[in-house]
């Protein structure tokens, strides 16, 4: 018996066409059996959370898309490279649940196309920032970050107060639909005039605002 295994084993080694069909093989395999049952996992693909209250009851959140002036915020976000400095993701730590709170889960992001996870961490992670500030602090932290946190090294955005751009509002998400945000054609429709009047920096501190606050009320 053992003969006939090392045989058997010796044959693959041999073989090099063999040998790399059967890795193949075995790779393919051993990926789809880790794969496959993540896309039928609730917990990765219904935009609801399950945690517990503190009491420790079990109770479901459910994640709404954002609304047009958070996605322009988030466009802002995207195109001043904030995530360059910043993650977005709690990590299931107790050093970064206790500075940071609730640690990230999956369908918290399960609208960020793409997502802002991220890994480096010059500032802080802002996965859970909404609220934690008011908004006026944020715009003089925007506008010049040494106002408010005297050592701060983040760059300054002053530029922010220009009016935010609505022409592609409605056609973001349109697309964004199509990957399965469920917008209306109410709330697409409105998109337009949610935005008139806004700056970038009203946009993007409504974005921030409403980072992570789905969770910020769990431990
Ligand atoms: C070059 C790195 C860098 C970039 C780029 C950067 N930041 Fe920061 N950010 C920091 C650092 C460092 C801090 C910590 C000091 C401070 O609070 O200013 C910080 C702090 C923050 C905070 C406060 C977080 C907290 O929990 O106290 C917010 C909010 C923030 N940044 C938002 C942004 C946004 C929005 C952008 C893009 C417009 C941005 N940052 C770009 C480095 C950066």
């Amino acid at each position: 018996m053992a003969n006939a295994q090392k045989n058997s084993h010796e044959a693959i080694e041999r073989n090099v066409a063999l040998m790399i069909v059967l890795t193949l093989l075995t790779v393919s395999v051993g990926g789809l059996v880790e794969i496959v049952p993540l896309f039928f996992q609730h917990s990765l693909t219904k935009p609801v959370v399950h945690t517990k209250d503190a009491q420790g009851k079990p109770v479901e959140v459910e994640i709404k898309p954002y609304d047009a002036l958070r996605l322009a915020g988030r466009d802002i976000y995207i195109r001043e490279g904030c995530y360059n400095c910043h993650s977005q993701m709690v990590r299931p730590f107790r050093a970064e649940t206790e500075r940071y709170g609730h640690f990230s889960v999956a369908a918290e992001s399960i609208y960020d196309h793409p997502f802002q996870w991220g890994s480096k961490r010059t500032g802080p992670d802002l996965a859970r920032v909404g609220g934690r500030y008011s908004d006026s602090w944020h715009r003089d932290h925007l506008i010049n970050p040494r106002s408010v946190v005297p050592d701060s090294n983040m760059p300054a955005f002053p530029w922010l107060d220009r009016p935010v751009d609505a022409s592609m509002i409605k056609e973001k998400m349109q697309t964004l639909r199509i990957v399965g945000v469920p917008y209306t054609d109410a709330e697409i429709a409105a998109a337009p005039s949610a935005l008139t009047g806004k700056s970038e920096m009203d946009a993007l501190v409504a974005y921030l605002q409403g980072l992570g606050t789905a969770l910020s009320n769990f431990k």
